[in-house]
């Protein structure tokens, strides 16, 4: 009975030693999942007409400093070409911390750019225009 479990906990480490995430930003990849991942899907290719992709979007590159709020309070009004208007949600119980591990792995992990600090993220959130607006453009 020891050396099974033994086994089996030998067989887990290595198991995650090879396939388990292979970078830091843990939570990040996991808030993703739950907060993002329904709309934007796993790769970040969105559903076509619907909801935007996020793979070439600048909001990871020169728009960084305003996909803080984007996150945040949302972006409403985006109107597809079937005139169907839909929103990108506000995420009001997603701390600064977890905003910052959010676009860190997408950043560094998606897109091998450098990760932002909590600090900017923090000095960003202060300053979001509210009522959300058409962040950034
Ligand atoms: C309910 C569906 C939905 C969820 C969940 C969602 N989004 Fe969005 N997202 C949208 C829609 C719709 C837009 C387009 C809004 C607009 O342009 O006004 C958008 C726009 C964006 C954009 C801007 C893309 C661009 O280049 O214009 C980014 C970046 C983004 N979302 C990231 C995220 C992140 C990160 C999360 C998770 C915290 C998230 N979204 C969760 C629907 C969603």
């Amino acid at each position: 009975m020891k050396l099974i479990s033994s086994v089996v906990i030998i067989l887990f480490v290595i198991a995650c030693t090879v396939g388990c995430d292979d970078h830091i930003y843990i939570q990040g990849e996991r808030l993703y999942e739950y907060h993002c991942q329904n709309c934007h899907m796993s790769d970040g290719s969105g559903l076509e007409q619907v909801i935007p992709s996020i793979k070439e979007s600048t909001y990871f590159h020169e728009k960084i400093d305003s996909l803080p709020c984007l996150i945040r309070h949302g972006r409403p009004e985006y109107m597809t070409s079937d005139s169907i208007l839909l929103n990108m949600p506000v995420n009001y119980n997603l701390t600064e911390y977890e905003i910052t591990n959010i676009i860190n792995y997408l950043r560094v992990v998606w897109y091998e750019d450098e990760p932002i600090n909590i600090n900017k993220t923090r000095v960003l959130l202060q300053d979001c225009p509210i009522p959300a607006m058409r962040y950034g453009q």
